[in-house]
């Protein structure tokens, strides 16, 4: 892969916001025969063999929640032989067991491929019982079992990543069309822990179009509406606190993103909607030094985010239109509520989500939000996650049996 240098930075303590890097080349050849490299190129080149490196220590956590097969496939079809997937399912168990369904046509896929595929259900009872007896009970629900929603699946897919010893976890949706785009993502992540280096980086991206129907032909829209809306907001928080108007900040809600573990295991995470956004939020929050007595770890070292811009049109499965204002306010809200966002800032929010009727009862309700991941006992989830696997007479794990429970930290 071949992508430009990041050519601007904002700093804000120990946080490194750097500016939109261009993909140049997605393949730019192995070590043994750079075709074209130039030192002092502004240009980074980076190999098939560095890509491989970081890949191989990375988890791939796919969200599914009752998405059709086919997508799924051309998905796990995406990701790299050398990663590990986590597929998190939360699909539909009754009338019809959608999860049964899911589970044979990736063993399937596992045999085929030797892919190593970690496959969970999000209400398996014994994974609630996981984290609510090693101290994470804010995720479990009074039927003791792990919460619905997407960022609740994340934190698990974390965790499992965690616990099956991987350095870096990405997430990609499982209702993307184009295998070829997964596949470029995954890549991108690899290639920012290249660049920013392997810990405290946060590597998020920004699809260069998204295609739509307009008139009867295909319109290659930039940005998305919320995209748009959240990226404001946030750019004015950060020239609030630098004194200079910016626009460094591309990714606001990306959904395709990835993470050192360290770092993963460091945030506090926000559901719904705001999940994304409330990274950056949260990110200033803890190391921006902004708030002192707040800053949870002072002296540590820099948290670097990096964003790229992928080449392949972005397209998902559409599910309608009207969860844009869901989005817009999420992430308005995860802003509005941070001790971090200045109250004239606070004011010109709320004035213009009460023009947007994103007010409920003259009030702007909270984001619920997850404590970060290392207040949990590590040690005993890891057990409970290894006996899990263990008493598991599945032989979906063949491919990797000898590696996935045995690399558990111990
Ligand atoms: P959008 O892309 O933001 O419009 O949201 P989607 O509805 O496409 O959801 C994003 C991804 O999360 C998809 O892959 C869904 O299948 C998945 N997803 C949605 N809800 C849940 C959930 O409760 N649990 C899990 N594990 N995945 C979910
Ligand atoms: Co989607």
């Amino acid at each position: 892969m071949r992508l430009e240098i990041p050519r601007e930075t904002e700093r804000i303590g120990a946080v490194q916001i750097y500016g939109l890097q261009k993909v140049y080349e997605l393949d730019s050849g192995p070590d043994h025969e750079a075709i074209f490299h130039r030192e002092d190129s502004v240009i980074q080149r980076i190999s098939y063999e560095s890509l491989f490196q970081v890949e191989k220590e990375m988890a791939i956590v796919v969200p599914v929640k009752d998405e059709r097969l086919k997508l799924i496939e051309g998905v796990l079809c995406g990701i790299p032989n050398q990663c590990t997937t986590i597929v998190v399912s939360n699909s539909e168990r009754s009338p019809i067991d959608r999860f049964q369904i899911e589970q044979e046509a990736i063993r399937n896929f596992a045999k085929f491929t030797g892919q190593k595929i970690l496959l969970v259900h999000q209400k398996d009872p014994l994974l609630g019982k996981a984290f609510a007896e090693s101290g994470y009970e804010e995720l479990i629900d009074d039927q003791g079992l792990i919460r619905n929603g997407k960022a609740e699946g994340m934190i698990l897919g974390t965790l499992l990543a965690k616990a099956i010893g991987k350095k870096f976890v990405g997430f990609v949706d499982s209702d993307n069309y184009f295998p070829g785009a997964v596949n470029e993502y995954v890549k991108e992540y690899a290639a920012g822990f290249n660049m920013c280096g392997e810990t405290n980086t946060f590597v998020r991206i920004s699809w260069q179009s998204k295609p739509k129907v307009q008139d009867s032909s295909l319109y290659f829209a930039k940005w998305g509406r919320s995209t748009v809306q959240t990226n404001r907001v946030l750019n004015r928080l950060i020239s609030m606190y630098s004194g200079f108007e910016t626009e460094i900040i591309k990714t606001g809600n990306a959904g395709e993103h990835a993470l050192s573990l360290d770092l993963a295991m460091d945030i506090d995470y926000a559901a719904g909607y705001a999940v994304e956004t409330y990274h950056f939020v949260n990110i200033l929050e803890r190391f921006g030094g902004l708030i002192p007595e707040q800053q949870k770890e002072p002296g540590r070292n820099a948290v670097k985010i990096c964003q790229i811009q992928s080449r392949n049109p972005h397209l998902h499965e559409v599910k309608g239109d009207e969860h844009v204002d869901d989005m817009i306010s999420a992430s308005w809200r995860a802003i509005y509520h941070s001790d971090i966002t200045p109250q004239s800032l606070k004011e010109a929010l709320r004035a213009e989500m009460e023009e947007r009727g994103y007010l409920i009862d003259g009030e702007i309700p909270q984001v619920k939000r997850y404590p970060a991941l290392n207040k949990i006992n590590f040690q005993k989830f890891s057990e409970l996650v290894e006996e899990i696997l263990q008493n598991t007479d599945e032989n979906l794990f063949q491919g990797f049996s000898d590696t996935l429970p045995i690399s558990i930290a111990r």
